[in-house]
């Protein structure tokens, strides 16, 4: 039933045109369509039938070229679909079908949320509203005319530009949206219903006045100034950086509180979760605005990188979300600092990516094979993808690879693409041969990288040997050597100061920041006039999604203290940090005490002493690495040591540099109404990991935080104090009350009272989560509940979630069972986590490879969450 990349056969028909009139009803909407189609002169088979793909459609009627088409000259097939075996070459194809959107709890095709109508088309959601040859290969010019109950649904949009509106009869009115560009089925989409716009407006670098609106649910007015001010700066650098300008008269952004993931990029339409476009200061936090700033980009980028240049197939999907990440995080370093948002990404990558690409899922930027294409919306798809996308960048250059852009939306405007198109602009725009990166697209897993260095005093000579190795992962046992760019420096081991380079065979040294290309397994590199013996700084600003491994402790430290790159500083802490601790959990299995570092103490003190000139990255360096990372750097990963690890070191870090916490945390009062900006979010940042560790160190701390919780006036301050409430007996559950009491009609933030609690290291938390599914605001239906709730537990709370009674994995199985039928999708998502069984020892991963055989034995189960629960076994 799996799909494979290599049998994409182009599309036997082309559709010119298709006109849609939706005539809205939650219980039965009638979708009356008109394709002009025409057989692909580049088809291979000229006689092949006509199908068009349909998902729970019930057909009212059928024309061909304007007269009804009898039974005997069409089938409907079991997946739902529809077959012309014999069709002329060119044909109109009118069609009438009914749809139940009010019993759409998939979310995908046309569905109610609120009492309102959106649509959720990517991946292949069209075909569950009318019938289409539903893959993005085919680009269509659409018109669409919606017709609806004017008093219930007074806003009709879809993509495009107003072509007109007006009233019909017996309280219906009408309204008419042409699309002028080509697209594919995807990126259509309809919302309607009863809300309100917060408009605004942008002029275009060739004078396009463009109308700005973002539709939300009355009352949410006041939450969307920050999104509107993110599109508006999105606009803006993309006219700048890529010179990509807005192709239509208006832009719609309607926010939904039911939606699978994100948002999404419809043709002048986006769909976004509400999560990603509301916010204000005392419900959002800064971690929230972010989000808002970054899918606004995305979503907006993706005009360019999704739209206009569209994919041949899903196989390619990184070809566009590869690309739109990396432009979103280019965008977001712009705005603020780079080296934070840097770090930030690279955290995220290593929290989700790196784990995916160790597991049962493993699979490569451009996949081979899908049973469920959503099941492939994946961190490697969308970050890894990124970070390959940025090697090309790194590899050529930013002029180059703008040259390449340039040529690749020359060449590909208007059309499907794939990723061999994109890398070949690139290539001829920079003449730079860029063939060996494509094993990047092809291999899963994440390299390893060791180094060694060599030093001949005598000589001068520093010889540095890069090895690279990749792990195997499910398909591929075998790995090739991937072209790695190592971007580095030397410093005196001595003085902490950059050293010159000058590789053996270049005339001049050179100073800064250079990049050794690590092509094969193996290479040397040698370094002349070299002092005295350096500490090398690699991968600086992580120049490749690689593991650099084995740096010994002194050089780390030294690099933390010394290096010239913030990123390399900041991971060379963490990695120290991350090493001894790992030396503590050895110790605790093996019943020693855990003795103490003061290296670690050191380094926060230092980092506080210079937090001034940088708080945003001081708050990066502050907290220890998390669970996670610490996991995935054991053969087999021990959740409850490295959780008693972490506790017992934070408490007594908090302890030794009480003082320095409190002074920073005083010295950093905000003052002044709040602001999103990277300076302000820094700060409250540095302060709040400040207050983790007093928190962790005693009642004192508690008493603090429940001061802030109190007194707080932004959610990012309010939110962080709960949390650490949360944690102790004694305030936890008044603090928690008194949180729901005050947000309970605010859904967004009852997310976060879900979350909090599940991410409690208290011992009752499994039992706790399990208690909550029962509570009155909690529902399976609403994703975004299900993800703050049991997705908080599954993957933000390793230690509970494995807690040896295996009562964790038992209820995110029960979950999934209960989900799936109602929404396959999030389902599918819920039980990733499950599949994870080879990280942990015996009994755990027992359990939980039995818990995913109960998933399995579900009947009726999706087609997604039986790939995802079946790969899990394999
Ligand atoms: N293209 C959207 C984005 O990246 C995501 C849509 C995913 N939809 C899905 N059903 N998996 O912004
Ligand atoms: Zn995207």
């Amino acid at each position: 039933r799996a799909i494979h990349r290599l049998d994409y056969r182009p599309p036997a028909f082309l559709v010119d045109s298709a006109d849609l009139h939706f005539d809205l009803d939650p219980a039965a909407t009638v979708v009356r369509s008109t394709l002009v189609l025409r057989r692909n002169p580049k088809a291979e088979d000229r006689h092949a039938p006509l199908r068009l793909d349909g998902e729970g459609l019930t057909l009212l009627g059928i024309k061909v070229d304007g007269v009804p088409f009898p039974k005997t000259h069409y089938t409907l097939g079991e997946d739902g679909s529809l077959t012309v075996p014999n069709p002329s070459d060119i044909l109109v194809l009118e069609t009438e079908v009914r749809i139940a959107p009010e019993e759409n709890t998939a979310f995908s095709g046309l569905y109610t949320s609120g009492g309102n109508f959106y649509t959720q088309c990517e991946a292949e959601g069209f075909r569950r509203i009318t019938f289409f040859p539903d893959r993005p290969d085919v680009m269509t010019r659409f018109t669409v005319a919606i017709t609806a109950d004017k008093a219930r649904y007074p806003v009709l949009l879809s993509n495009g530009n107003p072509a007109g509106a007006g009233d019909g009869e017996g309280g219906k009115h009408w309204a008419k949206w042409e699309d002028p560009h080509p697209k594919p089925s995807y990126l259509f989409a309809l919302v309607a219903g009863d809300l309100v716009a917060v408009s605004d407006y942008f002029t275009t670098k060739s004078g396009r006045d463009v109308v700005l609106n973002i539709w939300v649910r009355a009352g949410d007015e006041d939450k969307c100034a920050y999104a509107m001010d993110s599109l508006k700066r999105s606009m803006k650098w993309d006219e700048e950086v890529y010179g990509f300008e807005y192709d239509l008269d208006v832009f719609n952004i309607a926010a939904v509180s039911d939606f699978n993931m994100g948002a999404m990029e419809n043709k002048g339409l986006n769909v976004f979760n509400t999560k990603f476009v509301l916010a204000k200061p005392d419900t959002a936090t800064d971690g929230d605005y972010q989000g808002v700033e970054t899918v606004i980009a995305h979503e907006y980028f993706h005009n360019w990188t999704g739209n206009r240049v569209t994919c041949r197939d899903w196989f390619q999907l990184s070809l566009k979300e590869g690309l739109t990440v990396f432009r979103d995080q280019q965008f977001s370093g712009d705005q603020g600092s780079r080296a934070v948002k840097r770090i930030r990404d690279v955290r995220g990558l290593r929290a989700a990516q790196f784990p995916e690409d160790a597991g049962p899922m493993a699979h490569p930027v451009r996949p081979d094979s899908y049973i469920e294409i959503d099941n492939f919306y994946t961190p490697t798809v969308y970050q890894k993808g990124a970070e390959v996308v940025r090697l090309l960048h790194t590899r050529i250059g930013a002029q180059a690879f703008r040259r390449g852009m340039d040529l690749y939306v020359e060449r590909h405007d208007n059309s499907a693409a794939t990723i061999e198109d994109f890398r070949a602009a690139m290539q001829d725009a920079s003449g730079v041969d860029l063939s060996a990166f494509a094993k990047w697209y092809e291999q899963a897993g994440t390299p390893e990288v060791t180094a060694e260095g060599e030093y001949d005093e005598a000589a001068r000579r520093y010889t540095l040997t890069l090895r690279q190795k990749t792990p195997p992962t499910p398909g591929q046992p075998e790995k090739r050597p991937l072209p790695i760019p190592v971007a580095m420096g030397l410093l005196d081991a001595g003085t902490g100061r950059e050293q010159p380079t000058r590789l053996q065979g270049e005339n001049e040294a050179r100073t800064g920041t250079r990049t050794l290309m690590l092509e094969d397994a193996e290479a040397r590199f040698v370094f002349e006039d070299v002092p005295a013996p350096p500490v090398p700084s690699l991968l600086r600003g992580f120049s490749a999604p690689v593991k650099l491994k084995g740096l010994p402790l002194d050089q780390l430290r030294t690099l933390a203290a010394r290096d010239t790159d913030p990123f390399t500083r900041w991971d060379s802490g963490q990695q120290y940090a991350a090493a001894v601790m790992l030396g503590m959990v050895a110790a605790h299995r093996r019943g020693e005490p855990p003795g103490f570092d003061p290296a670690l103490a050191e380094a926060v003190r230092a980092n506080l002493a210079g937090a001034d000139a940088d708080p945003a990255f001081a708050a990066e360096a502050l907290p220890l690495p998390g669970e996670g990372f610490l996991a995935d750097q054991m053969d087999l990963a021990d959740p409850e040591a490295i959780h008693l690890v972490r506790r017992h070191l934070r408490r007594r870090i908090g302890a030794e540099c009480a003082d320095a916490l409190r002074e920073t945390y005083e010295r950093l009062a905000d003052t002044g109404p709040y602001s999103p900006d990277g300076a302000s979010i820094g700060r409250r940042s540095l302060r709040n990991a400040c207050l983790a560790y007093l928190a962790a160190a005693g009642e004192d701390g508690m008493r603090l935080a429940r001061a802030q919780f109190d007194a707080a006036a932004n959610m990012t301050d309010v939110l962080a104090a709960l949390s650490l409430l949360a944690e102790s007996e004694e305030h936890g559950p008044a603090a928690l009350a008194a949180f729901h009491a005050r947000w309970r009609g605010d859904e967004l933030v009852v997310d976060k009272w879900f979350s909090i609690q599940a991410m409690s290291a208290q011992a009752g938390t499994a039992a706790r989560v399990r208690e909550l599914q029962r509570h009155p605001d909690f529902s399976l239906r609403n994703p975004n509940r299900v993800r703050s709730l049991l997705g908080a537990f599954a993957s933000g709370n390793p230690y509970r979630f494995h807690n040896r009674s295996g009562e964790g994995y038992a209820l995110l199985a029960d979950a999934v069972i209960a989900l799936d039928p109602i929404n396959a999708s999030t389902a599918a998502r819920l039980v990733g986590p499950l599949g994870l069984w080879r990280r942990q020892a015996p009994p755990l991963s027992g359990m939980m490879r039995r818990e995913l055989e109960r998933v399995l034995a579900a009947p009726n189960l999706s087609k997604g969450t039986y790939e995802k629960a079946s790969k899990g076994l394999a």
